[in-house]
């Protein structure tokens, strides 16, 4: 289903945001205060970075077919640009970003798009930051082939990159990628409280591309084996963690901040963390719930307070938070290995505000 010119969502015009605004935006005030001058310095190292990426994907093609012209309406809608930021920073514990590592930024962006691009036809999202979607606009086969021409560009920027084995490399991540989409599809609307599953999704999802950020970006800045592996390390549980808090803003955060509706997972039949914790404590909730989502209307305003209950009841957003932080402080532990400098004090900075974002 397309909406109408007249129900989409105006995009909301890019002005280039400062690097500081875009991580400071994450955060809320307290945690802003806390942070904000490891944020200034963060800043000061890679805002340059992350600008030159931003004009590498201004300059790609926004005029052609469908693929094209919707690839170039979710890129112009921003984003975080967190895992460009990732391949900077990691560039910069080495010699620095260099035009490998910035060829690998954009593709890094690329590719996430790509993969956002293909989960609104997957997950039939229609806001995505705080837009339209690409398949409600110009339709889910369009968004499919603009996901893959996204795919393409970057692959072809990683092998112009040459930067060791990172092509390699990605191509073993988008099969990961693949395959942890898959299983999350299979499993859609049983409600198994399976946390090895839940696991092998989020990484094969989300961690394994953040990985590759952090990896590459690492090989790109010139690092030696043990601190490549150290820098993959870290953009693995930095991505697990992310993911974790994704999960629990579909239940606490705030729609008009996140620029995507609530509850949105729990509709789609995902075993999210905190509704995995939730039903591990109220099995009774999951014949319920299942039935609901099997049905055409999903699941109604009683029943999703009932859920709301349930989370609350068995603390499962505050335990989500204890288990984004765990991989938080796993991901600070192979930061050891990585020489101390800014780059690696930025790269904590983003893992705390990964932790403390609220969009
Ligand atoms: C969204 O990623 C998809 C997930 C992995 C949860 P981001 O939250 O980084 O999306 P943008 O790029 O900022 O829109
Ligand atoms: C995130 O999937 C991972 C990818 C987009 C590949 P989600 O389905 O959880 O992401 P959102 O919530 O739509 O951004
Ligand atoms: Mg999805
Ligand atoms: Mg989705």
């Amino acid at each position: 289903m397309s909406l109408s010119v007249a129900e989409q969502p105006q995009p909301v015009p890019t002005a280039p945001r400062s690097l500081i605004d875009r991580l400071g935006a994450l955060l809320d005030e307290r945690d802003l205060a806390l942070v904000g001058d490891r944020l200034r310095r963060l800043d000061a190292l890679a805002a340059e970075d992350l600008a030159a990426v931003d004009r590498a994907i201004v300059a790609l093609p926004r005029e052609g077919t469908v693929a094209i012209r919707g690839a170039g309406h979710l890129l112009d809608l921003g984003g975080k640009r967190l895992r460009p930021l990732c391949v900077a920073l990691a560039a910069r514990c080495g010699r620095g970003f260099d035009d490998g590592a910035h060829k690998v930024a954009t593709a890094v962006e690329l590719v996430h798009s790509a993969t956002l691009l293909h989960d609104d036809v997957v997950d039939y999202g229609d806001v995505r930051r705080g837009a339209a979607t690409v398949r409600a606009i110009y339709g889910n086969a369009a968004s499919i082939y603009a996901g893959d021409w996204l795919l393409i560009e970057a692959m072809e920027l990683v092998r112009q990159a040459r930067v060791g084995d990172t092509l390699e490399r990605l191509l073993a991540v988008i099969r990961e990628m693949i395959l942890g989409e898959s299983l999350q599809l299979e499993l859609r609307g049983r409600l198994v409280p399976d946390r090895a599953a839940y696991l092998q999704i989020v990484e094969g999802k989300t961690a394994s591309l953040f990985a590759w950020a952090t990896y590459a970006g690492g090989r790109a800045g010139g690092v030696g084996d043990n601190e490549a592996a150290a820098l993959e390390r870290y953009g693995r549980r930095l991505g697990v963690a992310f993911q974790i808090v994704d999960d629990l803003l579909d239940f606490a955060g705030r729609p008009e901040k996140l620029g995507k509706a609530l509850h949105t997972d729990l509709r789609e039949g995902k075993t999210t963390y905190p509704l995995l914790l939730a039903l591990e404590r109220f099995p009774g909730l999951r014949p319920d719930l299942e039935q609901a989502l099997a049905a055409a209307e999903g699941p109604d305003e009683p029943l999703l307070a009932e859920v709301q209950r349930a989370l609350a009841d068995s603390d499962a957003i505050s335990a989500s938070r204890r288990f984004a932080e765990s991989y938080v402080k796993e991901a600070l532990t192979a930061l050891e290995a990585v020489p101390p400098g800014p780059a690696r004090e930025a790269l904590e900075t983003v893992a705390a505000a990964a932790l403390a974002r609220d969009a």
